[in-house]
């Protein structure tokens, strides 16, 4: 096998060009942030970090929020072609594929706790860059791109039971906040993450009482 540091700069490579000039907030930057968040956590955790690494990067590269056709299919696909070119084994790409299946949120009544500690670290580094200050910012960059109102009094947040209900809703930026962001931090797996995410949940509860009150007049 090619040597693993020079896997993760090929993979590095590969995806930076992937999501290059990416305006929705899943920008080669959020893969930047997530990647040294999962070699972090990773470390804490006694995780395989070769795995983690390569599942940290390659973890949006077919995201199903822009993927036409078969998320999945794409997903074995890309990665099995890319991983095999470079000589990684077998075993190794099916369970970073295995991993990057796990990660994503699928709507709060939806059970997404993954299976072994590497998705768990991957989950938790994507997650964390969803909340707190990047995540505000990014929630916000994604709801314009998807012509979404930023807040609209008149509609209340949903509690989405299904993926699919959550994958088609069309709500406000703001409610994102109540179906999903403000959810994230008791779904943390690890102590790292639950630590990290305690704060970053606060400055997102901070922001939205600051905005009710602005939208009002009041601060
Ligand atoms: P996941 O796979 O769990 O959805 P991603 O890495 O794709 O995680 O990140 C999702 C990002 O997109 C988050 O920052 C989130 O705020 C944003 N996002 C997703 N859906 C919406 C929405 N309906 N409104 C605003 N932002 C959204
Ligand atoms: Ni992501």
């Amino acid at each position: 096998m090619t040597n693993q540091a020079e896997v993760v700069n090929r993979v590095s490579e590969f995806v930076r060009q992937h999501h290059a000039d990416e305006p929705t907030g899943h920008d080669w930057w959020h893969i930047y942030r997530v990647h040294k968040m999962a070699v972090r956590l990773a470390g804490e955790e006694g995780a395989d970090t070769f795995v983690v690494e390569l599942a940290a990067l390659l973890h949006d590269i077919a995201d199903w929020k822009f993927t036409r056709g078969d998320a999945d299919a794409v997903l074995t696909e890309t990665v099995t072609n890319l991983l095999t070119n470079l000589a990684v084994d077998e075993l190794t790409i099916t369970t970073v594929i295995k991993a990057i299946k796990e990660v994503s949120f699928k709507g709060a009544g939806v059970n997404t706790k993954p299976g072994t500690l590497e998705a768990m670290v991957v989950q938790d580094a994507d997650r964390l860059d969803a909340i707190g200050a990047i995540g505000i910012a990014r929630a916000f960059a994604y709801g314009g791109h998807k012509d979404r109102l930023i807040h609209d009094p008149a509609q209340q947040p949903t509690i989405h039971e299904t993926f699919e209900q959550y994958k088609t809703s069309q709500g406000t930026t703001i409610n994102h906040f109540f179906e999903k962001l403000l959810l994230l931090k008791d779904r943390l797996n690890t102590r790292c993450a639950r630590e990290l995410g305690e704060e970053r949940h606060q400055l997102m509860e901070k922001f939205l009482s600051h905005f009710f009150e602005e939208w009002e007049g009041i601060a």
